[in-house]
C-alpha cells in the first residue's frame, strides 16, 4: 500500500506535525488528515492523562497506526508481542513485566447455537452477579453451549466463584482477543486506530458493544449481558438430543430477536441472530464513521434503534403505543407491597412471541416486559424494589412474574447489596436459578 509516513512529536504545548506524503491522491490526503487529527488527539489526551513520558512520537501509515513512547513500558510489556491492545483497554496491566498469574486463555469464537456473554473491564474473576448470569443461563438450558469470552488473558482459576463457573456443565471460558474479532473490514481500521482508548472511562462500554455485535454478526449466537439473570429456558429453539436447534419445538420462536429496553431504545444487550444478518451488517458497517470518543452514545443501543427505525419506521411507530398498551394487557400487574409496585408479566400465551413482538423484516423486536421487568428508574417499583429488604418483596415478584430475565443494570446498582439471609427480589433470583453461586455466598455471609 502506498504510504505515508508522519512524525508527531510533542513537547509540552508544542505541537510539530512532519509529513512524507508519498502521493497527490486527493482521496487519500482527506483520510490521512482525518488519521492525523484523530491520533493527534490520543496522542494529546495520553500526554494530558499524564500516563506517559511528555515526548511522544507518533509513525503513521495509512490504515496502520503505530505508537511508541519513549521511556513507557507499554511496547515491552509480555502483551506487545501477541496483543497490543492489552495495555490500553486494562490500563492496571500496563506496567507488567509478566503474564497475571492464573489459567492461560485462548480465543474461540462463538457458534449460530452458542449462548455468550462477555466482560470487557479485564478482571479476572467474576463478580456474584456475573457468576450467577453464567450458572443461571446453564441452569435453564441443560446441555446448551455457553460461552464466557473476558478480555484478560488470564483466569484465577482458584477463586471459589471461578470454580463454580468453570464447573458448568456446557460453560467454557475463553479469550476475548479483540485483535481475532476485529480483524476483518471495516472494524480491522477501527481497531488499528483504537480512538476508544481515548475515553479511558467509556473503553470497556465502547469495547463491549462494538464486540457483541460484531461476533453475532461473524458468527452469530445468542448474547447476553452479564447483569442479567435468567429465570426460564430463553425464547430460542431448544436443542435435539443430537445437539441441533430442534424444528418441531417451540413454535413461532424466532431465530433473530432483539428487544426493547425502555420506551426508546432497542439494544442488543439480551439478543439472538443468524450469522451475517443484515440489521448487524449495517451496524457494523456504521460504526467507524458514526463512532465519537467523547460522547456517551455513538455506538450501542442509539446506533441500533436508528438502524431499525431506518428499516421500519412504519412498523416501530405505529406499533410503538399499540404494543406498550398490549403488552400491559398481557403481562402488566401493578402488585402493591408497602408503597413499592413491581411491573410484572402474569400470562404467556403459546402465540406471545407473535402477538407481541414487533417484525422488522424477519426480526422480532420484544417487548421490555421479557427481559427488563423492573425499570431502572429511581421511582417506585423500580431498580431499588429489587434490593428492598423486609417486605417479602421477593417472594411476591416471583409469584406473579413471566419475565425470561432479571435486569439488574449492574452500573447503577452495584453499590446496592443485598444479604443472603433477606427476602429481596435479588436474592431470590440468586437462590432459584444460581444455587451454587449462592450457597457459596450463603455460607460465607457475603453480601452480593
Ligand atoms: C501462561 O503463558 C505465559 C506466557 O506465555 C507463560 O509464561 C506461563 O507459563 C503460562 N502459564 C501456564 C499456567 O501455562
Ligand atoms: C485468586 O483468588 C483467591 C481466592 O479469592 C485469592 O486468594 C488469590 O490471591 C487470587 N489470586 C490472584 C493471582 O489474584
Ligand atoms: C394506549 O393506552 C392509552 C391509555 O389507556 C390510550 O389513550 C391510547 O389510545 C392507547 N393507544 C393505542 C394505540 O391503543
Ligand atoms: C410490519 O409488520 C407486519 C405485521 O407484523 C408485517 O407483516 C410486515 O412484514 C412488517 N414490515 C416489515 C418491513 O417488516
Ligand atoms: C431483509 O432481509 C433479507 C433476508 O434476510 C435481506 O436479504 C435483505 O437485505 C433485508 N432488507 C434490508 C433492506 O435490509
Ligand atoms: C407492610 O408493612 C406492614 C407493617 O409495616 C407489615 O405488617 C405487612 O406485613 C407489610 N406487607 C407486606 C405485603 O409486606
Amino acid at each position: 500500500m502506498r504510504g505515508l509516513r508522519c512524525s508527531l512529536l510533542i513537547t509540552g504545548v508544542v505541537i510539530l506535525v512532519l509529513c512524507v506524503v508519498g502521493t497527490g491522491q486527493h482521496q487519500a490526503a482527506i483520510t490521512v488528515t482525518n488519521v492525523i487529527t484523530n491520533v493527534a488527539k490520543t496522542v494529546l489526551s495520553l500526554v494530558l492523562d499524564g500516563r506517559y513520558s511528555d515526548a511522544v512520537q507518533v509513525d503513521i501509515k495509512l490504515g496502520e497506526t503505530r505508537t511508541t513512547r519513549g521511556t513507557t513500558v507499554a511496547a515491552t510489556g509480555p502483551y506487545s508481542q501477541w496483543a497490543s491492545w492489552v495495555p490500553h483497554l486494562c490500563p492496571h496491566h500496563l506496567r507488567r513485566t509478566t503474564l497475571p498469574p492464573g489459567l492461560n486463555l485462548t480465543w474461540e469464537p462463538p457458534t449460530e447455537r452458542t449462548i455468550f456473554f462477555t466482560q470487557t473491564s479485564c478482571t479476572s474473576t467474576l463478580t456474584p452477579r456475573e457468576a450467577c448470569a453464567v450458572e443461571s443461563t446453564a441452569l435453564h438450558h441443560p446441555g446448551h453451549p455457553l460461552l464466557l469470552l473476558i478480555t484478560s488473558p488470564t483466569i484465577n482459576h482458584t477463586h471459589p466463584l471461578m470454580q463454580v463457573v468453570l464447573g458448568l456443565a456446557g460453560v467454557r471460558v475463553a479469550w476475548l482477543d479483540l485483535d481475532q474479532v476485529m480483524n476483518q473490514p471495516p472494524l480491522d481500521v477501527w481497531h488499528t486506530h483504537r480512538l476508544w482508548m481515548i475515553n479511558t472511562e467509556r473503553a470497556s462500554a465502547f469495547v463491549s458493544d462494538v464486540v457483541r455485535t460484531e461476533l453475532l454478526r461473524r458468527y452469530g449466537g445468542i448474547y447476553l449481558d452479564l447483569d442479567f439473570i435468567t429465570l426460564r429456558p430463553l425464547p430460542i429453539q431448544p436443542l435435539t438430543s443430537s445437539g441441533r436447534h430442534s424444528q418441531t419445538g417451540r413454535h413461532h420462536t424466532p431465530r433473530n430477536w432483539l428487544a426493547w429496553a425502555d420506551h426508546r431504545l432497542v439494544t442488543l444487550a439480551i439478543s439472538s441472530f443468524t450469522k451475517g444478518h443484515w440489521l448487524l451488517e449495517n451496524i457494523v458497517a456504521d460504526i467507524p464513521r458514526v463512532f465519537e470518543p467523547d460522547s456517551c452514545c455513538s455506538i450501542g443501543p442509539d446506533l441500533v434503534t436508528r438502524h431499525l427505525y431506518q428499516r421500519c419506521s412504519q412498523n416501530l411507530t405505529t406499533q410503538q403505543n399499540h404494543f406498550n398498551n398490549q403488552s400491559y394487557a398481557i403481562g402488566g400487574t401493578l402488585a402493591t407491597d408497602n408503597n413499592t409496585h413491581i411491573i410484572t408479566q402474569t400470562t404467556h400465551t403459546k402465540n406471545l412471541y407473535s402477538l407481541v413482538g414487533q417484525e422488522c423484516n424477519g426480526t422480532t423486536v420484544f417487548p421490555k416486559t421479557f427481559f427488563y421487568p423492573v425499570h431502572y428508574g429511581y421511582g417506585k417499583g423500580e431498580l431499588k424494589s429489587i434490593f428492598t429488604e423486609g417486605a417479602g418483596l421477593g417472594e411476591t415478584f416471583f409469584s406473579k412474574s413471566t419475565a425470561f430475565t432479571l435486569h439488574h443494570y449492574n452500573s447503577l446498582s452495584a453499590r446496592a447489596l443485598v444479604s443472603p439471609a433477606g427476602d429481596s427480589i435479588l436474592r431470590e433470583a440468586f437462590r432459584r436459578n444460581c444455587p451454587r453461586v449462592f450457597q457459596l455466598l450463603d455460607e460465607a455471609h457475603v453480601f452480593f
